[in-house]
């Protein structure tokens, strides 16, 4: 464990300490337009702790080389390095084995491995792929190739005008012709929280195997995917204060194994000879190429990081900060949240009155708040709410309630601005 782990440890059983936090962050300690950054766009992608940056860099300054393929001192060091960032992420995510880890570059990646390696394959015309009106693109356009490629078609969850599942309409939708089922567990554009246990036991109760994008969970809540008993669990490095180009697929082992590779190359191999190939076991059959081996390390310090404070105690944090935001946004003049599920993970989307998404975060980048603006790649959701696009506020372990003040003040001078 490193120093600064140790450190994060140490304060773990402590009083949850934000601007300790703050400090391992060093991007959230600087001025944009001339005021401090106040960073609300995690839902996007999360800021990186000292520790993540420091362990990418020591890679590339001590132990950069090539994994699997050397004898050199320099390519076992990264090889025992990438092969421990699995066994972390098995850990993290208490997956039964670390063959059950694939390295991918993130959420997109890792569905469309199973679109097109386990649905490919199995779908023929008329079978049924179920998804959610509140699904990421990510999650939608993957299964709209397959099924164009297949046949197959693609049922859709409708939502309430709350933006919560319809659950009896899951029930009745999921019928003799599903063969998989693929949900979100957090919807990146509303926050609500899909009641996946439940879905995936309904599910298995058919004998239909289920997906979850763990995107926007991962960083929120402890997950354990042995406990939930999902098929697939898809997520990205980068949301949960990770590097960007690093993500898992989680798959069961006998699922992984009866599925052909995704992409063929090096490190995915067993035996190449000009009349056929045999493939490699799991996980690296699905591992062509030479890996992310610097991502795969940052993300075993970002998942140690998360570790080190408890996501329980960053669930907590977060569910104050969403409390703060839902409760102060509730009663600002022309503002109507988009997204009053029970049950939310920590970000407030919303509109306003007479002025158009863009132009509110423009306004509030130069007070320093950084929002996402735009559909979230989430157009379906858009479409259901009437609106072209949302300000998106997300929240984070290292966010504070005096950010959520400055957010409202800056909202606002929106006002202000638009109301003269
Ligand atoms: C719910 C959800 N699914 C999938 C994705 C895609 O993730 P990535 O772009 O890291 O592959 C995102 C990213 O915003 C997301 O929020």
């Amino acid at each position: 464990m490193s120093a600064d782990v140790a450190a994060t440890v140490a304060i773990s059983t402590a009083r949850y300490d934000v601007h300790k936090v703050r400090a391992d962050f060093p991007a959230l300690h600087q001025s944009v337009h001339g005021v401090p950054l106040v960073y609300l766009d995690n839902g996007a992608t999360t800021q990186k702790p000292r520790a993540v940056i420091e362990a990418g860099t020591r890679f590339y300054e001590r132990d950069c080389a090539n994994v699997h393929r050397g004898v050199h001192a320099l390519s076992e060091r990264a090889t025992r390095a990438y092969n421990d960032a699995r066994t972390s992420v098995q850990r993290f995510i208490n997956a039964a084995s670390s063959r059950e880890i694939v390295f991918v570059r993130g959420t997109t990646e890792a569905i469309n491995l199973v679109a097109q390696s386990y649905g490919r394959p199995r779908l023929r015309e008329g079978d049924e792929i179920l998804i959610t009106e509140l699904e990421h693109h990510a999650n939608i356009v993957p299964w709209q190739l397959v099924a164009r490629e297949t046949g197959a078609v693609i049922k859709v969850v409708p939502i309430t005008d709350e933006g919560e599942l319809r659950f009896d309409e899951y029930l009745r939708l999921l019928g003799p012709r599903t063969r998989l089922v693929a949900v979100s567990q957090v919807s990146n554009a509303l926050g609500t929280v899909n009641p996946i246990r439940s879905m995936i036991d309904a599910a298995h109760d058919q004998g239909v195997p289920i997906l979850i994008d763990g995107a926007q969970a991962i960083p929120h809540r402890q997950v354990d995917v042995q406990a939930l008993g999902c098929d697939f669990y898809a997520f990205s490095g980068h949301k949960v204060y990770g590097p960007t180009g690093i993500g898992v697929l989680y798959g069961k082992e006998a699922l992984l194994d009866a599925m052909p590779p995704y992409q063929g190359g090096g490190e995915m191999i067993r035996r190449v000879t000009f009349q056929g190939s045999q493939w490699a076991p799991l996980p690296l059959k699905f591992e062509a190429g030479t890996p992310n081996v610097a991502g795969a390390i940052g993300l075993h310090a970002a998942i140690d990081y998360v570790r080190a404070i408890g996501l329980d105690r960053i669930a907590e944090h977060e569910h104050g900060l969403l409390e703060k935001a839902t409760s102060a946004l509730s009663d600002f003049p022309g503002l109507r949240i988009v997204g009053t599920a029970r049950e939310k993970a920590s970000l407030v989307s919303f509109v306003m009155e007479g002025v158009h998404p863009h132009d509110i975060g423009t306004i509030l980048d130069h007070q320093g708040v950084a929002v996402r603006t735009g559909h979230h790649c989430a157009m379906p959701v858009m479409e259901h709410f009437k609106v072209p696009a949302t300000t998106r506020a997300s929240f984070g372990l290292y966010n504070t309630e005096e950010e959520i003040d400055v957010l409202v003040a800056a909202l606002h001078k929106v006002r202000e601005v638009f109301h003269r």
